[in-house]
């Protein structure tokens, strides 16, 4: 469709799976993350496959000097974005709050919120100088409904929701639309992430269920997307079939 969609957070899970279904979809894509070879990679094997256009930086969303520099940089290359999915984020441990590393809830605090922020308050006066874009939120349903020792993680994605609702209230007068997307269990290196590396315990989290796939979060964003000019979603919560709360799962 030629639109410029940013995803943030691209090399993985259901930031790298979004950008397959748009580069699919025949738009041109403005990816970014930490890991810059990863990126090279995706380029590579995109627009060999889909024939768009795709342009990959690195960056790192806590960095707040380092957003301001480039992404208004890399917006001016390729003319507009119409899109942009806030995608990077993380947890960072499993612990009861009095446990938890205090490092691990700055770093879950700096990357879904900050970070979220930053780039949020960059791309959005070039949308709306054009008076049209969408801002796609990755919260969660750990956003709403908080579960036992993910105090911060749940809060960071409530903080998420809120900015959300917030963003589309100040903007009501323009053409943007902002959706937040609110996925239940997804299985991607998440919780390897959350278990710091460590692989058994991330795969006890998917082990007996049929969790979602990351490919499922980017269809339903791909949707969001493809409503009419005067549609806007507000929020998408989407949960595995024997999920009934961020963390009541029904395992086999
Ligand atoms: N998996 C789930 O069950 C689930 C459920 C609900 C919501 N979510 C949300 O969905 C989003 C994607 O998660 P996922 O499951 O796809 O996890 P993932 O596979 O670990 O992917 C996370 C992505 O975020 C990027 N990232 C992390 N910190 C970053 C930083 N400081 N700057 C730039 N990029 C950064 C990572 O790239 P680099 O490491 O290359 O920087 C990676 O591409 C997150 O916001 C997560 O909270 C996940």
């Amino acid at each position: 469709m030629g639109r410029n969609v940013f995803i943030t957070g691209a090399t993985s899970g259901i930031g790298r799976e979004t950008a397959i279904a748009f580069a699919k979809n025949g738009d041109n894509l403005l990816l970014c993350a930490r890991r810059k070879d990863k990126l090279d990679e995706m380029k590579q094997g995109l627009e060999d496959l889909y024939k768009v256009d795709v342009t990959v930086f690195e960056l790192d969303v806590t960095d707040r000097a380092a957003v301001a520099e480039k992404v208004p940089a890399m917006i001016e290359s390729i003319d507009h974005v119409d899109i942009l999915v806030n995608n990077a984020g993380l947890a960072q441990g499993l612990d009861a709050f009095e446990d938890s590393s205090i490092d691990d809830m700055e770093t879950m605090i700096d990357t879904n919120v900050k970070g979220l922020l930053y780039v949020s308050r960059t791309v959005l006066p070039y949308m709306l100088k054009r008076n049209i874009g969408h801002i796609i939120n990755l919260g969660s349903t750990a956003g709403i409904y908080a579960y036992a020792k993910g105090a911060v993680y749940c809060a960071t994605k409530a903080a998420v929701k809120t900015l959300s609702d917030g963003i589309r209230i100040d903007t009501i007068e323009s053409d943007i639309k902002v959706t937040t997307i609110q996925p239940g269990i997804v299985e991607t290196p998440f919780s390897e992430v959350r278990f710091h590396g460590d692989k058994e315990k991330a795969a006890a989290v998917y082990a007996g269920v049929d969790a979602l796939q990351p490919e499922d979060i980017a269809d339903i964003i791909l949707f969001a997307s493809n409503r009419p000019r005067r549609v806007q979603i507000s929020d998408i919560t989407i949960m595995a079939n024997q999920q009934a709360t961020g963390f009541m799962i029904a395992k086999k």
